[in-house]
């Protein structure tokens, strides 16, 4: 089989990687990739948003299955696009990814649906949104209804600031996606990432995941797309697994099933968890979650691509259930530290050279490998996954994107998963480098 896999991040690396390790893959592509991604696939400069281009690429190089990791190709309908042109693509339709495209759909469909999730009211009117948001209790959650890069949501804790919040979003600042603001209620708990591989209809559970959203120690300072992740999450115990499937998982792809839009694809569930452990949905994305991939794929004990497969064919029958993992078998943890830009997660500085400590030049995966075993072979495997990085005009590796690297170690357990994905974070440096100290620490 010849795979292409569309995007340019740690999440994108990761999902070459495993897809690499398939007995039944030949050759794989990535597009547009990165300086990691290349030393495992033929990248090609094509942007996700060039369809027609990438399309023409799979058709030419004879992809039997095009993957697609970012969200924005898949809310603007790449896989239709593909469809049409009868090319083999794995991913939610536009009508079913609106689960993440559309906050508003989100949330009407789980209200229709029965499915948890925090009591809210959506407006296109700014005075009827502001009139609401004084009716709640604070904290209140302001969101923009489209994709906002992560940004549309906010906290506040303060009636000012939801003004500010709702102001912001019918001023422009998310352009369309801010047309419909969304007010929920504040939901307390602990946050969690479960992720489904779906056919439409059945689906196979990845292990679960944290992620690690704020940019500072102690989960202050801003959202991010995430600074670091851990797998599995200790907080989903089996039967708590088992309620999100019965009350989340189950009913969603029924429902959007029933509703004409099935659900074929990656399916990422934002979970929060109160304190009796019940499970409500924060949100759904229709994509694997950076950087939670970087650890949930490197703890699966089966074959990737065989699941992918079978789900892209309507056939993941065979699969149903909890995948195969470190997981499931009790055997081995991960933990990923994002490392960042400066400015990350506003405006970054690009162009740092990037240097590591001990040997390795261009971070490669064998060569990062051969540091690994420097550190201790016995206990722990490092994975280094390229996000913003490229090579400049002498090849030497250098920033180009708020999120840099993310470093991954692979243990036996958790608390050596820890120490080592610090030890290797400490030993790669750029000016103004920013990684929380605290993931995985509690
Ligand atoms: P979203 O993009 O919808 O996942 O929101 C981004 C982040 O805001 C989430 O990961 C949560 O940390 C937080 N958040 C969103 N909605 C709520 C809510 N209803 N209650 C508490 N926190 C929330
Ligand atoms: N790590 C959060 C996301 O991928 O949306």
């Amino acid at each position: 089989m010849r795979i292409l896999v569309i995007g340019s991040g740690g999440r994108e690396h990761a999902l070459v990687l495993s897809l690499s390790l398939s007995q039944h893959v030949e050759e794989v592509f990535c597009c547009p990739g990165n300086p990691g991604i290349s030393q495992l696939a033929q990248c090609s400069p094509i942007k996700v948003d060039d369809f027609a281009k990438l399309a023409e690429f799979a058709a030419s190089q004879k992809i039997d299955l095009t993957i697609v990791g970012p969200d924005d190709p898949l809310a603007d309908g790449i896989v239709d696009f593909f469809e049409e042109r009868n090319l083999k693509i794995f991913g939610p339709r536009k009508d079913a990814a609106k689960l993440e495209w559309s906050k508003y759909f989100a949330k009407e469909f789980m209200l229709r649906r029965g499915i948890p999730s925090a009591k809210y009211a959506a407006f296109d009117r700014r005075e009827h949104a502001i009139a609401y948001a004084y009716s709640r209790q604070l904290p209140v959650v302001i969101k923009a209804d489209g994709l906002a890069r992560g940004k549309g949501v906010a906290v506040v804790n303060s009636y000012d600031g939801a003004i500010g919040a709702i102001n912001s979003c019918f001023d422009g600042k998310f352009g369309e996606a801010g047309k419909m603001v969304i007010i929920e209620d504040f939901l307390p708990g602990t946050e969690a990432s479960v992720f489904a591989i779906c056919d439409g209809e059945n689906y196979a559970l990845l292990p679960t995941a944290q992620d690690y959203k704020r940019l500072l120690d102690g989960n202050k300072g801003p959202n991010t797309g995430g600074m670091g992740a851990r797998s599995p999450n200790p907080l989903i115990d089996w039967e708590t697994l088992k309620k999100i499937e019965k009350t989340i998982i189950q009913p969603t792809l029924l429902g959007m099933k029933e509703e004409g839009r099935p659900y074929k694809g990656f399916l990422y569930v934002g979970v929060m968890l109160d304190q009796n452990k019940e499970p409500f949905v924060v949100e759904f994305n229709s994509r694997l979650g950076d950087p939670e991939t970087q650890v949930v794929l490197p703890l699966l004990e089966c074959d990737l691509f065989e699941v992918i497969w079978q789900a892209s064919e309507g056939n993941l029958g065979f699969f149903k259930g909890i995948l195969p993992s470190a997981e499931t078998s009790g055997n081995g943890a991960a933990v990923c530290v994002v490392m960042a830009s400066q400015g990350y997660p506003d405006k970054v500085a690009a162009g740092m050279p990037i240097r590591f400590k001990v040997g390795f030049s261009l971070g490669s995966q064998s060569q990062l490998l051969d540091q690994t075993k420097e550190v201790d072979p016995n206990r722990a495997k490092i994975l280094l996954f390229h996000a913003g990085t490229k090579l400049d005009n002498q090849r030497n590796l250098i920033t180009s994107g708020g999120r840099v690297l993310g470093v991954t170690a692979l243990a036996q357990n958790p608390e050596d998963a820890k120490e080592f994905a610090y030890k290797a974070v400490n030993k790669i440096d750029f000016a103004g480098k920013q990684n929380r100290l605290d993931i995985a620490a509690d």
